[in-house]
């Protein structure tokens, strides 16, 4: 039976194969619908393109606004990552224009009376942003904590240094007292974090894998992807850069690409060098009951080849 997820995104590229491979996966997820908030680039622009994105699918999914900016801090964004779009390509094209509205509910109200609405333990949040949106619909409505079935989130690093600072990564860093209440929140979480997403490099072989497939969606996505490289291939001197949005879906799809384990992760948001940190007891040093599955291990080969088998399949 497919999960039925609600997707909270900022895309940015990676975010954008998210979306794409949850919806060229009509067997395993039931997209229920889009939220999106402020992150890799402003709202107004990661909304626009997550109605980008699902024009590009040629689908109808709904998409709600989210909130603009972090609880507590000025929003960081990542231009210098995604440009000045948040969805710059390769060769300079741009998306084609979205054919769908943005859905008046605000996404907060959306994920919380869809979440109370459904049947216990039927939804399946992803969070593949700032946790901002998340976070204040677990204040406005705890009741919706228990009755999730899964929170999937990319963002922390357990082992892996920060990639934003020294210490942190994006996601958390951005929101990191939304991060804080989610982590502490005592939902059923799962984290992809940095450590995990550091194994599935957008490697050459792989780009040009995606770029042979038929299709328009295969095209436009390996002209992001040449782009969305740039940046990372410079910082790490890696192969390719590190696509971490869609582990979340691929998690969800085939579970066995992947190796987790229960660990307590706590989320610092001390103003200083460590703000943003997930503090991650991978060794069970301290007598913290674990909070947390965090993924250790995946399968890169698999990983890549589920994206390229599903996006090809969009036409
Ligand atoms: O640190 C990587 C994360 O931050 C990804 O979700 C990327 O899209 C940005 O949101
Ligand atoms: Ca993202």
């Amino acid at each position: 039976m497919a999960k039925r997820i609600i997707l909270d995104c900022d895309p940015g590229h990676d975010d954008a194969v998210a979306i794409l491979l949850a919806l060229a996966s009509p067997q395993e997820i039931e997209l229920i619908g889009l939220t999106v908030v402020g992150g890799n680039v402003p709202l107004a622009s990661t909304l626009l393109n997550a109605r980008k994105v699902v024009t590009l699918a040629n689908r109808r999914d709904p998409v709600y606004a989210g909130c603009p900016r972090p609880m507590m801090r000025e929003i960081v964004t990542a231009e210098h990552v995604h440009g000045e779009t948040g969805l710059d390509s390769g060769s300079g094209q741009p998306l084609g224009d979205p054919e769908v509205p943005v859905q008046q509910q605000h996404a907060v109200n959306f994920i919380i009376d869809t979440v109370r609405s459904e049947p216990e333990q039927s939804i399946t949040l992803v969070a593949t942003g700032p946790l901002t949106n998340v976070a204040v619909a677990f204040a406005m409505a705890p009741d919706i904590i228990p009755r999730l079935n899964e929170l999937v989130v990319m963002g922390g690093a357990g082992f892996e240094p920060g990639n934003i600072t020294p210490a942190a990564e994006f996601n958390v860093y951005v929101d990191p007292h939304a991060a804080r209440a989610v982590f502490d929140s005592g939902v059923n979480l799962t984290m992809f974090g940095l450590d995990i997403t550091h194994q599935m490099l957008i490697t050459p072989p792989r780009l040009k894998a995606l770029a042979a497939q038929e299709g328009k969606v295969c095209a436009v996505v390996a002209d992001l992807l040449d782009f969305f490289n740039r940046y990372d291939i410079s910082k790490y001197g890696w192969e390719g850069a590190p696509l971490h949005d869609p582990c979340t879906i691929a998690y969800l799809i085939e579970p066995t690409i992947f190796e987790l384990s229960p660990m307590h992760v706590v989320v610092d948001t001390q103003e200083g060098p460590s703000l943003g940190r997930t503090v991650t007891d991978w060794w069970g040093a301290s007598d913290e009951q674990p909070n947390v599955t965090v993924a250790t291990k995946g399968d890169a080969d698999q990983f890549f080849s589920l994206i390229t088998q599903r996006l090809a399949t969009l036409h």
